[in-house]
């Protein structure tokens, strides 16, 4: 017999599924051994939610200081530790990034701002510290180090989340990539991911729906769902969570059928960081 928190955050867990996935999930036999604080925190996972707008209350250095080093806690491919974390916390170095991507204004707004990196340098040093060759000169080489820096900006995010924290990942500031990189002071082979604003949030927020893990949770082998069930997630996020605007009308116009897919189709249909090969390249990454 489910005790009262854990018949509470099964409650949870059945409303967020529902808005994320538009239907819940019988939970197994084995849930019992997680009890109800392990159900609750899993329903605050499946229930979370990027915010944008914060209370006007610092975050403090303290807990900044907490939260990076949980997120450095991650796992890391083949325990290279190839994630820095840089806090922003001079207003002008804030103001130069924060110019540099106007259509976010949460980069200037948020309570606290941070870089996460890819840094495949300090294992290059390492090499040659220790008369060995860096003989891994290659693509794997930066992949590792993204993986990495992507593991490291969803765990941090995650540790704010826990911690009554909300925020949003802004990979934006690699439109310019290379003045980040200049105002950072990035050397060869460290890299901006993306920035992370974090704050007490303002407003509740809202769960945004997923596809349908009948198109992105396979058995055994790849199966592709087919346009219908994309098509049919389009339909339930028009209903549930629709728009509140168009993309480029200017460009494209308005349609009376808008939704993630016309948003999704519209955004790549046009180039967007074109040049970041050639920015990687210039870290001194071959990409071969
Ligand atoms: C790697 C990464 C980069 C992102 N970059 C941006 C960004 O530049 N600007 C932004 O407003 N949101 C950004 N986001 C947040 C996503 O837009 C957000 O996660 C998505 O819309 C789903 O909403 P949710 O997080 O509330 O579920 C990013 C998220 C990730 C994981």
């Amino acid at each position: 017999m489910a005790d009262s928190s854990e018949q509470r955050a099964r409650e949870d867990l059945d409303r967020a599924f529902t808005m994320r996935f538009g239907e819940t999930v019988a939970l197994p036999d084995d849930i019992d051994d997680i009890g109800g604080e392990g159900l609750s925190r899993l329903a605050a996972m499946a229930a979370r939610r990027s915010h944008r707008n914060w209370a006007d209350r610092p975050v403090s250095d303290e807990l900044i200081g907490l939260l990076v080093r949980i997120a450095l806690c991650a796992p890391s491919k083949s325990d290279l530790q190839q994630a820095d974390i840089i806090r922003i916390r001079e207003p002008g170095q804030r103001r130069r990034i924060a110019d540099l991507v106007p259509s976010m204004p949460w980069v200037a707004t948020a309570p606290a701002f941070l870089v996460i990196c890819g840094n495949n340098r300090r294992i290059r040093q390492i090499c040659e510290e220790r008369r060995h060759p860096f003989a891994n000169d290659h693509l794997d080489a930066f992949f590792n180090a993204a993986v990495d820096g992507g593991i490291h900006l969803a765990w941090l995010l995650m540790a704010a989340e826990m911690a009554g924290l909300g925020g949003c990942a802004v990979s934006v500031i690699r439109n310019a990539a290379a003045e980040v990189s200049a105002i950072l002071q990035l050397p060869d082979h460290v890299f901006p991911v993306a920035g992370l604003a974090l704050g007490w949030p303002a407003e509740a927020g809202t769960i945004v729906p997923r596809l349908s893990p009948d198109v992105t949770f396979h058995h055994d082998r790849y199966e592709e769902a087919g346009m219908d069930a994309i098509s049919a997630y389009d339909q339930r996020r028009r209903e549930v969570a629709p728009y509140g605007s168009q993309r480029r009308t200017d460009r494209f116009g308005e349609c009376d059928d808008y939704g993630w897919m016309e948003e999704k189709a519209r955004h790549y249909a046009l180039p967007e960081r074109a040049d970041f090969g050639a920015f990687i390249r210039s870290r001194g990454f071959r990409l071969d």
